[in-house]
């Protein structure tokens, strides 16, 4: 990983986390790059500006002014090519969403021209607050890159989400930034989650879909420099970057009809939605009332997937996944075939932690040229990294 000559500003806030930063300017200094690090206030009571200056190899910058002399966060602010707000706290998080200016570092912040990288960390009911929800949906409308808090043990004893990302994934994050990444330059269509059929105003058909792997595969992507839009249909999911342009459906004929709008800009399009098969044939208008049986009609929806197949052209890589219970490679190959796919996903239901709702899985690729790959149980964000470098390397250049 290189950050080689790259100028990054490193902004801490009073959090636990702090202790983090001595590892991550460290790592930051060996990958190559210059660091200035501007603490707040309560920061310096968690961690000493002697040891991040030490390992920055700079001043540490903490004050708007200092011995009558005026810090320029004007030219703080121009001079880096990326500013990294980490460990965020909730309340710095609150004062950065709002614009106020109390500090060296909020100063900087508002003068920054350069991209944002801001770690969150915070104690998981902090980090569920809906104030602190609706400054992170703030900010990345402010076009700031969160880095995703991870889960785990905090340091209240308690247990959830807060944690902030580790000096690795910081960096990581910065890097992907600054390289160009596997698809870069390319355009990437993903939908993803269920789709609801109404049977009437109060009423759907739908399935257990929640999103999680399309999500994944749709960040990843994004981080590996392509341009990403998401279809999603109805979960409460979050997609945690803006990087992705998020359109969202209801229903199969919805999403069908917006794949159909946006499949001629796309280079890659992975169809990974859990489309339902089948919608009423006619909505009730009004409620229907309650009788000792009631029949429904249905027809089948349109398979998205099959029809991208027929109108794809040969410049671009169409994905789709399986989901099958038996004769498991029989029906994914067949399906290759009969849908006109470059690659199907199949997914294993044979272990017990992939597929729906999970936060890992396990699948298998089959690629058109008759190649198949493995890839064991794992999470499904390293999932989506994989498929996509895999499918980067198959992808016409
Ligand atoms: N799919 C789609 N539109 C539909 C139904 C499915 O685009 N109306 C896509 C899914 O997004 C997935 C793939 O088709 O990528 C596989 O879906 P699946 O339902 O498993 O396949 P089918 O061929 O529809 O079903 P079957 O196994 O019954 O043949």
């Amino acid at each position: 990983m290189s950050l080689k000559g790259k100028k990054i500003i490193v902004g801490i806030t009073g959090s636990i986390a702090a202790y983090k930063m001595a590892i991550t300017v460290r790592l930051m200094v060996k990958a190559g790059a210059e660091v200035k690090v501007i603490m707040t206030d309560a920061a310096t009571r968690f961690i000493t500006p002697l040891t991040l200056s030490t390992l920055s190899k700079s001043p540490v910058l903490s004050a708007l002014s200092e011995d009558a002399q005026w810090s320029n966060h004007v030219e703080l602010g121009l001079w880096a090519d990326a500013f990294l707000i980490a460990p965020a706290s909730a309340n710095s998080l609150s004062k950065l969403a709002n614009g106020a200016c109390d500090n060296l570092l909020t100063a900087v912040y508002l003068s920054a021209r350069c991209p944002v990288f801001v770690a969150p960390a915070m104690d998981v009911d902090m980090w569920h607050h809906p104030s602190t929800q609706r400054n992170i949906q703030t900010l990345q409308n402010d076009k700031v890159r969160i880095i995703p808090v991870g889960k785990g043990e905090l340091a209240s004893g308690l247990s959830g989400e807060g944690r902030m990302a580790e000096p690795e994934e910081l960096l990581q994050y910065l890097a992907n930034y600054f390289t160009k990444g596997p698809l870069h330059g390319k355009r990437v269509l993903i939908n993803a989650g269920p789709t609801q059929e109404a049977i009437d105003p109060v009423r759907y058909i739908s399935n257990h879909s929640t999103g999680k792997m399309g999500i994944a595969l749709a960040e990843a992507a994004a981080s590996m420099g392509a341009k990403v839009s998401l279809v999603l249909g109805p979960t409460s999911q979050q997609v945690k970057t803006n990087a992705i342009e998020l359109v969202r459906v209801q229903s199969a004929s919805e999403m069908y009809a917006v794949m159909m709008k946006q499949y001629t800009k796309a280079d890659l399009i992975i169809c990974s939605a859990a489309v339902a098969d089948y919608t009423l044939k006619q909505v009730a208008s009004q409620k229907i009332k309650k009788t000792d049986s009631l029949g429904i009609a249905l027809v089948k929806t349109k398979d998205i997937l099959a029809e991208l197949g027929k109108k794809i052209s040969r410049k671009q890589y169409l994905v789709g996944f399986a989901l099958e219970t038996n004769d498991e490679e029989h029906y994914a190959k067949d399906k290759l075939k009969r849908k006109n796919a470059n690659l199907i996903i199949l997914n294993s239901l044979q272990d017990p932690q992939a597929g729906f709702g999970h936060d890992t899985n396990a699948v298998t690729l089959f690629e058109k040229s008759g190649e198949t790959k493995k890839l064991a149980l794992k999470t499904k964000v390293e999932i989506a990294e994989e498929i996509l470098q895999y499918i980067s390397t198959k992808m016409k250049k």
